[in-house]
Order: structure tokens, then sequence, then C-alpha cells
């Protein structure tokens, strides 16, 4: 396992995921299981968050107990699939901020172009959680975190449900102190820059567009 990779291996995020892959799965199943899966992965990636704590009175006593520190975090959509995501981790944390960065990969070259940023005016307070299915040739997820550097957040870490190892190589040559939180680290990417046997392609499966 390389270096400051975490593949999530519960068993019910592994049963999910296996659903996901099933080309018979429907865009309705698919969205629905990303969304279920993306509230495990955010168990996981929130772990070490900060914590402050709060002088409560329950019906029996008073105590001080333990909160989540304010403004603690930021999650980041690469648009469009990074959404789904972010929906499922929003159900955990329905107060964090949320950032999106357009990136789609031109199909014939598989590089990566940005056509929109926008993130909270108060990002570079807050620990970053930046999302995408996929971490194929790794050039969105590089481009995007590049982009979220000049910020300079708290931290930052990087969800996706699947990996490629040349998608993990690639990404942390460039980023090597930002984790990668994975369900899965495929064999290998195709000719097309698609990871096998991994799920297809994430966006269309989420948005039905094909
Ligand atoms: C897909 C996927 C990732 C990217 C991964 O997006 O959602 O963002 O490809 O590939 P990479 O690691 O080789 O960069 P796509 O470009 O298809 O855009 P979309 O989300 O708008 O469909
Ligand atoms: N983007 C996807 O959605 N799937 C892949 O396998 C590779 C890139």
């Amino acid at each position: 396992m390389p270096a400051n990779v975490h593949v999530i291996d519960h068993p019910v995020v592994q049963h999910k995921l296996t659903r996901m892959r099933r080309k018979d799965t429907d865009s309705a199943e698919f969205r629905r299981l990303v969304r279920e899966i993306s509230l495990l992965f955010a168990y996981e990636v929130t772990r070490d968050l900060p914590m402050a704590t709060a002088e409560i009175e329950t019906p029996v006593a008073r105590m001080v107990a333990p909160v989540l520190a304010d403004r603690a975090m930021c999650f980041i959509s690469i648009l469009r699939a990074g959404n789904g995501i972010v929906d499922g981790m929003l159900e955990v944390l329905p107060n964090a901020r949320v950032g999106h960065v357009g990136i789609y990969r031109d199909p014939e070259t598989l590089v990566a172009i940005e056509y929109y940023f926008k993130v909270p005016e108060d990002a570079d307070q807050r620990h970053m959680v930046v999302a995408d299915p996929m971490l194929a040739t790794a050039n969105s997820a590089i481009a995007a975190i590049r982009r979220l550097k000049e910020i300079g957040p708290l931290s930052l870490k990087l969800v996706c449900l699947v990996a490629a190892p040349e998608g993990i190589a690639a990404f942390q040559a460039e980023h090597p102190d930002v984790p990668i939180y994975t369900a899965a680290i495929d064999e290998r990417l195709n000719e097309h820059g698609y990871i096998v046997p991994g799920l297809g392609d994430a966006g269309d499966r989420i948005f039905g567009t094909k």
C-alpha cells in the first residue's frame, strides 16, 4: 500500500461499491449508492477534526461536552461527479461550506480543463475535503488541488471511490502531502484513460447522461 493512501475496506463500503460497479445498476440506484457510501466516507475523513467544548445542560446535570470546532470544514466538489459525494457528506456535516471546481478531461488528450472555480471566502480557515469519484490519470485532481493550495486551507484530503495505480503515482508525485481516501485501488488504466475494471464514467452514471 502506498504511503498516505487510506483504503476504506469496511464491508458495507465494499458491498456498496460492488453494486455501483455492476453495469446493470441504473442511475437512480447508482446515485443513491454514491450518497450512501459518501456518508461512510465522511466518518473516515473527519476522524481527526478539531474539537472544542461547550457547557450544556442534560435533563440531569450540567456538563462540559465535546463539539466540533467552529468553521471546521469545507467540502470541494470536482464537477460534476464530485457533487454526488459532497451531497452525501453534507448529510453528516450539514454546516460544512461547499466549494466547486469545474474541471473536465479532454477526451482525446485527457488533459484537465478548468471552467469554473468558486470556494467560500473563509476557505483559508477551513479543513478541505476534495471529492471526485474517480482517480484515473489524476490530471483532474492534480489540477484542482494545485488551485486549492493557492488559497492555503488548514489541511487538504482527497476522497475518491476508485483509484488507478497510475493515478495514485501521478498524484503523489505532485501532492505527496495530501492523503488519498479511496474504497479500491483497481488494476490499471485502459487506452482511453478509463479505470479497469472501474465502474465506467461516474458522471454519466450519476446523471444518466449516456
Ligand atoms: C471524470 C471523473 C473525474 C475525472 C477523472 O470526470 O469524474 O473528474 O474524469 O479522470 P482523471 O483522473 O484522468 O482526470 P469527467 O472529465 O468525465 O467530467 P464530468 O465529471 O463532468 O463527467
Ligand atoms: N473518469 C471516469 O468517470 N471513469 C473512469 O474510469 C476514468 C475517468
